[in-house]
């Protein structure tokens, strides 16, 4: 089974909206010939400006978060409808930093994928473990009941994207090897095939994130249960991000 790889930017709290225009301007002539999937995640803000300057290119445009409820006296927050009224295609659910600094529950980010799911919002769920349980050995446990809480009920995840980011590689410079990667990659594979069956396995797209660069994206690619990377950092100059997106396929 072949799955399309996929590089996603993640701009977090970067880029006003006019910034967003000129990244995206400047992005695209330089990836106008990479056969690879992307998408950028701008600040809620400049989600319109970025879904505009992306109109007739290949360049998805989504979210980096969504609230739980279809609307509702939420001060401050955005449904997944408004989103898709946008433009949006596609959410990131469950960052680390929004669970680490707005303690988002596995429970809560369920019914957001729930959410997304229903307003055909495809969802990036993040997922990952810290260096004190890595170090305690703990990092597939954390991930299954990761895998388990944030998706458990649902019926169809065909359209879901999971996207395994150790929370010790997030800004830091530290990058998983890719043997790492691949070896937790694999891991999760065979834990969805337990759970939702051998076909879902095989399909769902598993993406790296942690200071993913230029020069470490080829060697994760080449990875078999790698199929696309969610970028930070390296994601906010357009042409750093255009290195990454035409890196060098190291197979065949
Ligand atoms: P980074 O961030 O590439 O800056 O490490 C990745 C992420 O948080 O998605």
């Amino acid at each position: 089974m072949t799955r399309t790889p996929l590089i996603v930017g993640n701009w977090k709290m970067f880029k006003t909206a006019s910034e967003a225009r000129a990244s995206i301007q400047a992005l695209l002539p330089l990836i106008a010939s990479s056969p690879r999937q992307v998408f950028i995640a701008p600040p809620f803000t400049a989600i319109a400006a970025a879904v505009e300057s992306a109109k007739g290119s290949r360049l998805g445009i989504g979210a980096q978060n969504m609230h739980d409820a279809s609307e509702g006296a939420f001060t401050g927050e955005v449904s997944a409808a408004m989103l898709k009224d946008l433009g949006a295609s596609f959410v990131i659910l469950g960052h680390s930093e929004r669970r680490s600094h707005f303690l988002e529950s596995n429970a809560f980010i369920y019914r957001k994928v729930e959410r997304a799911l229903e307003a055909k919002l495809i969802p990036i769920l993040c997922i990952g473990e810290t260096q004190e349980q890595r170090d305690r050995n703990q990092t597939l446990s954390v991930l299954q009941t990761q895998l388990k809480e944030c998706l458990g009920g649902i019926s169809d995840l065909s359209s879901v994207i999971i996207a395994y980011e150790p929370i010790w590689a997030i800004g830091t410079g530290k990058t998983a090897t890719p043997a790492m990667a691949q070896e937790v990659h694999r891991a999760c594979r065979q834990l969805i095939e337990q759970e939702w069956g051998k076909g879902l396995a095989q399909q769902i797209r598993l993406l790296y994130g942690g200071s993913v660069k230029a020069d470490n994206i080829s060697t994760l690619m080449k990875e078999p249960d790698i199929d696309g990377v969610l970028v930070g950092g390296a994601s906010l100059d357009p042409k750093g991000f255009a290195q990454i997106i035409c890196y060098q396929s190291l197979e065949g």
